[in-house]
């Protein structure tokens, strides 16, 4: 049994890792400052673990939060495109100034990895697809920027100092508990309470966007398998976290349309600053060296996503 520590618990992508751990009888100790994680997401968790409101910003909280932890997955973000667009300060403050001090904390504690939240907003939009760990990054948006130069930190910390550590590009992760309110949320979470509240959807731009969306299960899995493979094929090293496969938001919008029954049409609104026009991952690095596969496909994921998003919609109306 190994004790880890989430860094941003009370999100999305840190509570499933938290009940993912719980569920092999691993250690779980959780830090959230709740600026975007909420404590909702750990309710029926919260007393199986030792969770800590504390910043990631802080860095003598997150020193004594390291202490006694085998493994580190940092997933404590301020993310969103478009408001780093707006705010690129606390963007960089969050994102690259809280990697540092999670580093360091980490290195000190003598911490034996740290697997970290890497995005694959990095390759910005170089006309290549799909995007591989060799090509060189040309971020566009601060946010991409700023968890770029997290991911150099990383393997810094890795050459200068020997700190173990395992960058996983995301790329667009979705599923249950991805908070559907907020007007940075991820479009899938959006575009899954919109339309079950019978509310129109916009789609920035012609539709012809695409992504790698990748359900959460298989985000889960490569942080696992981040922590469990030899050092020799993972430290220091950069790894897709994806399907291979990219669909479009039109494609994506008639899909959801199918799960939910959504009788309305999609409102068209202008490009967003910053946007990436086209997303996709190549996986065989993952495969190789970390034994990473797909666990569940997009049709898969977007259903259980649905399902959740309408179980919630019926749970607050009982409330
Ligand atoms: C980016 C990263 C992703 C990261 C996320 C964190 C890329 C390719 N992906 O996601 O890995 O996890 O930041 O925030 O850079 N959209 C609409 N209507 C809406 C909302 C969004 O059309 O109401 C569009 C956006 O303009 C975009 C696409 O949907 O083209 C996806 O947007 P979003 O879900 O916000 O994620 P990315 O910015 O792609």
């Amino acid at each position: 049994m190994a004790k880890y520590l989430v860094t941003g618990a009370a999100g999305f992508i840190g509570s499933s890792l938290v009940r993912a751990l719980l569920d092999r009888g691993d250690e779980v100790r959780g830090i959230d400052n709740f600026s975007t994680g909420r404590r909702e997401n750990l309710t029926e968790v919260l007393d199986r673990i030792d969770f800590r409101e504390v910043s990631i910003l802080d860095l003598d909280a997150t020193r004594q939060a390291c202490e006694g932890v085998d493994f580190v997955l940092h997933q404590a973000a301020l993310p969103s495109v478009p408001k780093s667009v707006l705010d690129p300060l606390s963007s960089n403050r969050v994102n690259v100034d809280g990697t540092v001090n999670v580093l360091v904390a980490a290195r000190d504690a003598k911490v034996k990895r740290v697997v970290y939240a890497a995005s694959s907003s990095a390759y910005g939009d170089t006309p290549t697809l799909p995007k591989h760990e060799a090509m060189s990054p040309d971020p566009i948006s601060p946010y991409a920027v700023a968890k770029l130069a997290s991911e150099y930190y990383m393997t810094s910390f890795y050459r200068c100092y020997g700190l173990e550590t395992v960058c996983l590009r995301y790329f667009n992760i979705f599923g249950p508990r991805q908070d559907p309110t907020s007007p940075y949320s991820g479009v899938l979470a959006k575009f899954s309470m919109q339309m079950l509240r019978g509310e129109q959807p916009t789609i920035f731009g012609d539709g012809e966007t695409s992504r790698d969306f990748t359900y959460i299960d298989n985000a889960v899995s490569a942080n696992l398998l981040a922590c469990s493979a030899p050092a020799a094929e993972c430290a220091g090293r950069v790894f897709n976290c994806a399907t291979g496969r990219r669909v479009t938001l039109n494609e994506t919008f008639e899909a959801l349309k199918k799960l939910i029954g959504y009788t309305g049409t999609v409102k068209y609104g202008p490009e967003r600053a910053g946007d990436v026009k086209h997303s996709l991952a190549d996986i065989s690095r993952a495969q190789k060296h970390l034994g990473y596969k797909t666990l569940v496909n997009f049709e898969e994921g977007l259903r259980r996503t649905v399902e959740w998003y309408k179980s919630e919609a019926v749970a607050a109306t009982r409330s």
